[in-house]
């Protein structure tokens, strides 16, 4: 079994260890409730690295008031077989007062572009992130770290706040990964019914119709209109947003015809919230 870390001096003391005969510490940052993308992050990271560390901990300060951190599915000790199962070495599992103790104060602003798609709706949901990732990373040192692309905004910004504050880590981005039928794995799919759970299939096929037939549309507008009528086709679906943006920064486009384009989606179905985006050109 991986070794369990429950505190920051642990945590150090264990990479440390690591750090001083230079071997790269590998960090796959998680909320739990581990499926095949998480391990495809941890498999990555085990090639590439000296040392795998995964945490666990499931960040109040991303939620909003209105949002499913209480019911956020949590299951140790399947997580921690699955860890084993890849080969980790070791598991940050800390308890909410040892990340953020009493009178806890500090936060990242990580400025516009946490202010749009998923920022628009989720108020402060990527200062939440930024600042418990950066935590992590000071707490685990490691060099290198894993975030699925399924999470695009979220990996656009923590590259951002790395660069712009100097921080000796590698973001490194791993594709989403699917099950059979093109759903995007996330821990959120266990909430689906099963008529949902049919229904969300219109995501991944609404993404790839506009990739395989990219060149046949002409302007923005015409694609988010395939778009809305591809997603609205299916009943339970109800579209939150659904934008095409420049994939290197999310920047707002004009043209269809220069930029490298992300194409973002966020549907409910029920009272789940699904994301999945794809590159389209
Ligand atoms: O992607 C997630 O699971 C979370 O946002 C992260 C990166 C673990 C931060 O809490």
């Amino acid at each position: 079994m991986p070794k369990i870390l429950r505190t920051v001096s642990e945590t150090r003391d264990f990479t440390n260890l690591y750090d001083l005969v230079n071997r790269r510490i590998g960090f796959v940052p998680t909320m739990g409730a581990l499926h095949e993308g998480h391990l495809s992050l941890g498999r990555k990271a085990r090639n590439e690295c000296d040392c795998l560390i995964y945490s666990i901990f499931v960040n109040p300060i991303q939620f909003g008031p209105k949002e499913d951190l209480a019911r956020y599915p949590r299951d140790l000790k399947g997580d921690l077989e699955k860890l084993e199962s890849i080969g980790t070495d070791a598991v940050f599992f800390p308890d909410e007062t040892i990340m953020y103790p009493e009178g806890y104060s500090t936060y990242i602003d990580v400025g516009p572009v946490g202010n749009v798609l998923c920022g628009k709706t989720r108020p402060g949901h990527f200062s939440g992130v930024a600042t418990v990732v950066t935590k992590l990373f000071n707490i685990t040192g490691c060099d290198q770290a894993y975030f699925g692309k399924k999470d695009y905004q979220q990996y656009t910004i923590l590259k951002k706040v790395v660069n712009e504050l100097n921080m000796p880590v590698d973001i490194i981005g791993v594709d989403t990964v699917r099950e059979k039928d093109g759903l995007a794995m996330s821990s959120r799919n266990s909430y689906l019914s099963k008529d949902e759970r049919k229904a969300a299939v219109v995501l991944n096929k609404t993404l790839k119709f506009v990739k395989d037939n990219f060149i046949r549309f002409k302007t923005k507008s015409e694609i988010l209109t395939k778009v809305t009528e591809l997603i609205s086709s299916e009943k339970l679906a109800d579209i939150e947003y659904a934008e095409l943006r420049n994939a290197s920064d999310l920047s707002d486009i004009r043209s269809i015809k220069k930029n490298k384009l992300v194409l973002l989606l966020a549907v409910r179905f029920g009272t789940t919230r699904l994301i999945d985006n794809m590159i389209v050109n």
